[in-house]
C-alpha cells in the first residue's frame, strides 16, 4: 500500500516537473510591477506549515522528520517559523513532541551560526504551556485567543475573557525572560459554532492583546471564509486601534480567496503574513476547514508584485514536495503543481513606476 502511495506521488511529481518545463522560460511579466506607494516593498512570511500544517494530520510525522522539515524551511530563507505547540497532547497528538523539536532546534541554533537569525515560535495557551516552552528553549511564543466565544471554548476550553486573564502573567514573565510574544485572534470573519463575527469585535480583542504587550497581532481566518471586501472592512476597523505595521494576516484557503485577501491586506500596508508550506492542515477544532494558503503561492504572488520576501521559491517548492512524500499526498499549491516562469528580472526596487 505504502509503495503504491509513493509510486503515485513519484508519478505526480514527475508530471509537475514536466509541466514546469513546458511553461515559457521567460515570465510573461515585463518591467517593474506598478504598485501604489502604500504597498510594502518587503514582506515577512511566518511559516506555519510545521504547526498548523501538521496539527490536523492523522499521520504522525516523526520528530526527526519535523526538525528536517524546519531545517529545510530555514535553509529556504524563512526567518520566522512556527515549530510546534505546547498544548494538551491528548487533544493534538501531532504536537506531543514539540518539546523535543524545540530542544533540537535550540541545539542547532547554538552550534550553527546560519540558524542564529531564524526565530522558532511555539504556540502557548496557558502557563503550563509557557513553562514547557521556556524549558525547551523557546525565544518566541504565540498566545492565541479568538473573536468568537464558541470557537474559544472548543479550542482552548475557556472564554475570551478567561484567555486574556491567562495571558497576563505569561506576558509579564515573558517580558522578564526576554521572550518575544506574538498574539493571535482566530475566527476573524466567522465562528464555526456561533456564526458571523463583527469587525468591531475583532478590533476589541486584538487591542486587548496589543495592550498586553504582544509585539504583533495575527488575525486568523480559521475557517477560510473571508473575502477581499470583508478583509478591507476588517482592516478599516482594526487599523483604527493597531498600526498596520504591527498586524499579520493568517488565511486558510477554503474558497480560494486567500491570495486576494492578502492583496487586499497589502493595500492597507500590512507586511506580515502567515502561510504554510504545501498548504496542508487546518484546525482540529474547526472541522472541515482546510490548510493555510501555501507559502509557495504566497511567495510567488509577492515576487511577481515586486515585493521582496527573502525566500527562495524553488527551495520552498522542493520542501513542499518532500513533505508531500512524507505524508503521502500532493502539495496543495498551484505553483508547485503548475510551475512558474523565470522571475530573475525582478529587481525588488523601492522605486516603482507609477
Ligand atoms: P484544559 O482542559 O482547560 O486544561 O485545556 P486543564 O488545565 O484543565 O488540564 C487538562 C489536561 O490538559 C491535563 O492533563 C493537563 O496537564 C493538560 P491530564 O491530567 O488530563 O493528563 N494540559 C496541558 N498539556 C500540555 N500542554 C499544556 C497543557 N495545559 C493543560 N499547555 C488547553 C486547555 C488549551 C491546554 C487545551 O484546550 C488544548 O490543548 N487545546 C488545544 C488547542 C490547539 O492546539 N488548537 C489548535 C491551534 S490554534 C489554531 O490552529 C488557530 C490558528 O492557526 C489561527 C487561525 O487559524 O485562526 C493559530
Ligand atoms: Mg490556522
Amino acid at each position: 500500500m505504502n509503495s503504491l502511495i509513493s509510486q503515485s506521488i513519484r508519478i505526480a511529481s514527475l508530471r509537475a516537473a514536466r509541466r514546469t518545463m513546458e511553461l515559457p522560460k521567460k515570465s510573461l511579466l515585463t518591467g517593474t510591477p506598478r504598485l501604489p506607494d502604500n504597498f510594502p516593498s518587503k514582506v515577512r512570511i511566518v511559516e506555519v506549515g510545521a504547526r498548523d500544517g501538521l496539527q490536523n494530520e492523522p499521520t504522525i510525522l516523526p520528530t526527526n522528520a519535523k526538525t528536517e522539515l524546519i531545517a529545510r524551511l530555514a535553509d529556504a530563507g524563512l526567518k520566522s517559523i512556527e515549530a510546534g505547540a505546547f498544548v494538551n497532547p491528548k487533544l493534538v497528538p501531532q504536537m506531543a513532541d514539540t518539546p523535543a523539536v524545540l530542544k533540537e532546534l535550540r541545539r542547532r541554533q547554538i552550534m550553527d551560526a546560519s540558524y542564529m537569525d531564524t526565530s522558532f515560535c511555539a504556540l502557548v495557551p496557558n502557563m503550563k504551556g509557557y513553562e514547557g516552552a521556556v524549558e525547551a528553549g523557546a525565544r518566541e511564543i504565540l498566545v492565541f485567543t479568538a473573536a468568537g466565544e464558541g470557537f474559544s471554548k472548543k479550542n482552548t476550553n475557556c472564554t475570551i475573557d478567561e484567555s486574556i486573564e491567562r495571558f497576563k502573567p505569561i506576558l509579564a514573565r515573558a517580558h522578564n525572560h526576554g521572550v518575544r510574544v506574538r498574539g493571535g485572534v482566530s475566527t476573524i470573519f466567522a465562528d464555526p459554532y456561533d456564526g458571523p463575527i463583527e469587525p468591531t469585535k475583532v478590533a476589541e480583542v486584538a487591542k486587548r492583546l496589543h495592550d498586553l504587550g504582544c509585539y504583533e497581532i495575527m488575525l486568523g481566518d480559521t475557517t477560510g471564509v473571508g473575502t477581499p471586501e470583508q478583509t478591507k472592512r476588517l482592516l478599516e476597523e482594526v487599523t483604527k486601534v493597531i498600526p498596520a505595521s504591527e498586524l499579520a494576516m493568517h488565511f486558510h484557503n477554503t474558497h480560494n480567496n486567500a491570495l486576494a485577501n492578502i492583496f487586499a491586506s497589502l493595500s492597507f500596508g500590512v507586511s506580515s503574513f502567515d502561510s504554510g508550506v504545501a498548504g496542508f492542515g487546518g484546525c482540529p477544532f474547526a472541522k472541515g476547514a482546510p490548510g493555510n494558503i501555501s507559502t509557495e503561492d504566497v511567495v510567488h504572488m509577492l515576487h511577481t508584485l515586486g515585493i521582496e520576501t527573502g525566500v527562495d521559491l524553488a527551495k520552498v517548492i522542493e520542501t513542499g514536495r518532500w513533505l508531500g512524500t512524507q505524508l503521502g499526498k500532493e502539495p496543495v499549491s498551484e505553483v508547485s503543481r503548475n510551475g512558474y516562469g523565470d522571475l530573475s528580472f525582478l529587481t525588488f526596487s523601492k522605486e516603482r513606476e507609477l
